[in-house]
Parts: structure tokens; sequence; C-alpha cells
């Protein structure tokens, strides 16, 4: 099992952790967040927390219970942009995203996804097949996107939310970079559909949310989905010169649970690698955030 988290990332830092929140540096903006798995103590005291920060989120009544993401607020303590922009550079792979103070805590990056972004540019690149077509589903801001894009991949990127999908178009272009494919869609209704075309990607990358709904008000739950998806991907997935992605990050499902359902669903592969995607804060504290098993065929 692989234990893996960004490194050397300039733009971002985990400072601090604990007390059930998280203080993240963000290009040049440090943000205090609700974090529920934080459930040690902080290190730096209140006070330096207070120093540090340029906002903080207070989070609405029903923050934390299943299915229920109730919007706060951000409390301004320094002056600094609603929107501004970060870079991610890893070797040859860099991008640009744009980050925002959304009504749900969000900012528009899960960083803790880095090395997944690392991972499918590698993995792109190393793909025989020329301009091979990659499908990023739920796909939010479109940083796994860019990752893919940069590596030359032909990528459609959806997600059931019009405004995230601008989003995503803005770091594309952000980026200086262009021809990736946008769809509004249920995830679910649309491999579905490509399955029945017989269309094949060269790669899939998913990254699907506990509670969800598509924008004709498809219901998505993942403890209920997750296995109908897997084995519609597992139809438009090509048999050779391929790769997969498939990364959890609620209902407190293990590693184990992410590797077990995706051999169950495609049996052998290779180079298959599983394990859990965390922060580490500057006094060595890690946070975990995610799950994640990934292979080749
Ligand atoms: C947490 S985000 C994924 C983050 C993304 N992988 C990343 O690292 O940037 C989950 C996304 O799933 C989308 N979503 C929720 N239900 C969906 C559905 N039924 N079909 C497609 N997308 C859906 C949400 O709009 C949200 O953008």
């Amino acid at each position: 099992m692989l234990l893996l988290s960004p490194e050397n990332w300039n733009d971002y830092a985990l400072i601090d952790s604990g007390g059930f929140e998280k203080l993240e540096r963000f290009g040049g903006y440090v943000l205090a967040r609700p974090e529920p798995k934080a459930v040690w103590g902080k290190t730096l005291p209140p006070e330096e927390w207070q120093r540090q920060m340029h906002t903080s989120y207070t989070a609405g009544a029903g923050f934390g219970k299943a299915g229920k993401e109730d919007s706060g607020a951000w409390n301004r303590l320094k002056t600094m942009p609603g929107q501004w922009i970060i870079h991610y550079r890893k070797g040859a792979l860099q991008f640009r995203l744009r980050l925002g103070l959304t009504a749900f805590k969000h900012v528009g990056v899960f960083p803790e996804q880095a090395p997944n972004w690392d991972y499918i540019y590698t993995a792109v690149r190393a793909l025989e097949t020329p301009q091979p077509k990659i499908l990023n589903l739920f796909a939010y801001t479109g940083a796994a996107s860019l990752a893919a894009r940069a590596a030359g991949g032909d990528v459609t990127h959806l997600d059931a939310v019009r405004q995230v999908v601008t989003w995503a178009r803005d770091n594309m272009e952000t980026s200086g970079q262009g021809g990736i494919r946008w769809v509004v869609e249920d995830a679910l209704k649309f491999v579905r559909r490509e399955a029945k075309r017989g269309n094949r990607y060269r790669g899939i990358i998913l990254d699907p949310p506990a509670y969800g709904h598509g924008p004709a008000g498809e219901k998505w739950k993942l403890d209920e989905c997750l296995l109908d998806i897997l084995q519609e991907c597992k139809k438009i997935l090509a048999p050779q010169d391929s790769f997969f992605v498939l990364n959890l990050y609620s209902n407190g499902f293990s590693a184990l649970v992410a590797d077990t359902i995706v051999t169950n669903v495609f049996g052998k592969t290779r180079d298959k690698e599983f394990g859990e995607l965390f922060l580490c804060d500057a006094f060595g504290k890690r946070l975990p955030l995610s799950v994640f098993t990934r292979f080749k065929l």
C-alpha cells in the first residue's frame, strides 16, 4: 500500500492541523477551514493562526452531517482577493488554477490529488496510441484534465455542474492549453451511453462524491452506484495500452475497498497500485484525505 502526498509544491502548504481545522497556504494567502479528520491537537497557538491567516471559514449548521454540506461563511481578517491564481509544476508538467472562496468551504482544488495528477501525466505520456482519448469523470475544476492534456491526451472532461465546467475551461485557458471536450452530464448516464455506442478510452479517471445529482436530477449515491459505474467503465476502457484511476474520498472507505472493488470488476491488470493520499503539515502531522487504486492494461 502506498502513502503519497504532494512534493515540492511552491504554491501550496499545509501549515498546521488539529482541533477539527486545517491552516493552509494557497499561493500568497493563508486560509483556515474545518477538517473533520483533524482529530488531534493543533501545534501552533491560536494567536499564531490568527496572525497568519487571511480568512477563515465558519461552517453552516448542517456541516459534516451525512449528505449535508450547508453553506457557511468566510471571515476575512486581512485584505485578499476573492479569486487568485496558483501554479502547479512537477517536472515537465505545469498548469495554473484559479482559486476562489466558495460558499461550501471549497476553493477550487483538492491539493492532496497532486500525486494522481503526476501519475496521470506520466501514464498518458507512456501510452503508445497517439492523442489517446482520456475520460475524466466527476472532474470538478479540471486539474486532472489539465495534467492529461499537458501530456498530449485527447481529453473529455465531465461534471454535472455547468459552473464547475466553466471554471475548468477558465483553468485550461489560464494554463495556455486548449482542445478539451466539455460535457455537462450525469456520469453514470454518460458511460452507459458510451458503452452502447462502443466508444473506447485509453485512460479513465474518476473521483466520485458520496452524494450528487446529474443535471436532470439523476441521483448519485456512492455506495449504491460505484459497482455499476465501474462495470460500465470496464466496457469503455481499451483492453490494451490503457490506464485507470479511481479516487475515493468519502464514506470512510479504506484503500482496500477501492482495490477490492476494482479487482472484482477488472480482474487481471498490470502495474496495479493502491493506497492513501495525505497532506503533511509543517510539524509532521499527516492528514489522510482520500484513497486510490490505479492500474494499466
Ligand atoms: C469532489 S469533486 C471531484 C474533485 C476532482 N476529482 C478534483 O480533484 O479536482 C466531485 C465532483 O462530482 C460532481 N458530481 C456530483 N454528482 C455528479 C454526477 N451525478 N455526475 C457527474 N458529476 C457529478 C460534482 O459537481 C463535483 O464537481
